[in-house]
């Protein structure tokens, strides 16, 4: 395998995961890779190729055909329950899932669930009124999601502690030690799975009354190729948009007042204009898009003129192609009217993310509810916030001040 020439020595042994120096501050190596190395070779992680320019992640995304979303993580994770539908799966049958799933999420079905949002969002920060301080993240930006995916699927309130708790056990602790992050993830998707197959049984057996959210939809729906779903494959479904649609809205959340809260005049024009928050929180997603995928290459092709071969593994920085000044002018800075140019912090081609219109909507619901509550919040200045960038670019805590 020829490696291409790249005059910086650190990338050779680049870990994308738990790299320090990523974990810190992602956005000065970045600049690097797509400057000097735009298909950067590491042989960490048993090895792969990292895509750091706007146009070539995108070229990745779209190319279904030369890249296999059969591994999203490298080294791969093999799921003992098989690949995660609809996410791991390629075409021809991802489609037939997507298709099966999309409508479940689609813009009219999110009017509908927004007035639930708003309600969450006020419950959550009530008892914040009249305090000097808040920690954002476990107060508010990770139980926000929580809270309204728990109405989407129709799961109990009473559940709340205890699938908060193997959510915080596997998704959230460890983020910069790659192998706690895993088997704390493994074990947490070992308890969803049990948790998902349980209700869905259960619910299975008696579908005479109006469905209450998800999980009855899903178990009156078929599969588009007419048969019936099996349980199995319903569980995959469940634990798959569980786990995509919690930690990548509460981080892309926590990350967009990561920065509003360190500038007083871009959260003061939000809290004036409040019609601007979903134009706003755009450009917040151009400016950090938090989630790296990787790819399997399955048929040989190039990219950025590099050859890739059968059977090699790619990296996706989608949060260097946001800053990729080839693709906007000025990247590092905020600007809240610059003209639209698509980000990809929903992905691209065939598996763009089926939840971006809740994501958008609770995120603007969010800043809504919050700038009305708190409209001079600002950073605890003795309390820096902590980040981390792995898998995704997230704040894992954040100290507020109110008053
Ligand atoms: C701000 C929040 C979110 C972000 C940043 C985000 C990001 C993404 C990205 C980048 C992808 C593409 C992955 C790939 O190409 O391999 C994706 C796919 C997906 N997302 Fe999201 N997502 C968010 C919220 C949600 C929510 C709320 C749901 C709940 C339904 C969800 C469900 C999914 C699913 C099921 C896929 C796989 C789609 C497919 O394979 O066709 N996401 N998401």
């Amino acid at each position: 395998m020829s490696t291409p020439s790249c005059p910086m020595d650190w990338v050779s042994g680049l870990d994308i995961w738990t790299d320090p120096e990523l974990h810190a501050d992602p956005y000065p190596r970045y600049g690097k890779l797509r400057e000097a190395c735009p298909a950067a070779r590491s042989e960490a992680l048993g090895g792969y190729w990292l895509f750091s320019r706007y146009e070539d992640v995108l070229s990745i995304l779209q190319d279904a055909g030369s890249f296999s979303n059969e591994v999203l993580f490298v080294p791969p994770i093999k799921d003992p329950t098989g690949r995660r539908i609809p996410i791991e799966l390629d075409p021809p049958e991802h489609g037939q899932y997507k298709k099966l799933l999309a409508r479940y999420f689609s813009p009219q079905r999110v009017r509908a669930l927004e007035p639930a949002t708003r309600e969450v969002a006020r419950e959550l920060l009530a008892p914040t009124r009249g305090r000097p301080s808040m920690e954002f993240m476990a107060e508010f930006a990770v139980p926000l999601p929580f809270r309204v995916m728990m109405k989407v699927f129709g799961l109990p309130a009473g559940d709340f502690a205890l699938l908060k708790s193997w959510d915080d056990a596997g998704l959230r602790e460890g983020t910069s030690d790659l192998a706690l992050r895993r088997e704390a993830t493994k074990a947490a998707r070992v308890r969803l799975l049990a948790y998902f197959r349980e209700l869905l049984a259960d619910r299975a057996r008696d579908t005479s009354g109006e469905p209450a959210g998800l999980v009855d939809e899903l178990v009156r729906a078929a599969h588009p190729a007419g048969r019936p779903l099996e349980l199995d494959e319903l569980t995959n479904i469940c634990v798959t948009l569980w786990n995509a649609s919690l930690h990548t809205t509460a981080n892309v959340l926590g990350n967009s007042v990561v920065h509003l809260s360190d500038r007083p005049d871009l959260r003061d024009r939000l809290t004036a204009e409040p019609e601007l928050i979903a134009d706003a929180l755009e450009e917040l997603m151009r400016y950090e898009s938090i989630v790296a995928q990787a790819r399997l290459v399955v048929a040989d092709t190039e990219i950025a003129g590099q050859p890739l071969h059968k059977g090699e593994f790619v990296v996706t920085l989608t949060g260097s192609a946001g800053r990729d000044e080839r693709q906007f002018d000025r990247p590092d800075e905020i600007d809240f009217d610059r003209p639209a140019k698509p980000h990809l912090m929903f992905g691209a081609g065939v598996h763009r993310c089926i939840g971006s219109h809740v994501a958008r909507m609770e995120l603007r619901v969010a800043l809504e509810e919050l700038h009305r509550t708190h409209p001079g919040y600002r950073r605890d200045p003795a309390r820096p916030p902590h980040r981390h960038t792995g898998l995704e670019r997230g704040t894992t805590e954040l100290h507020l001040l109110l008053s």
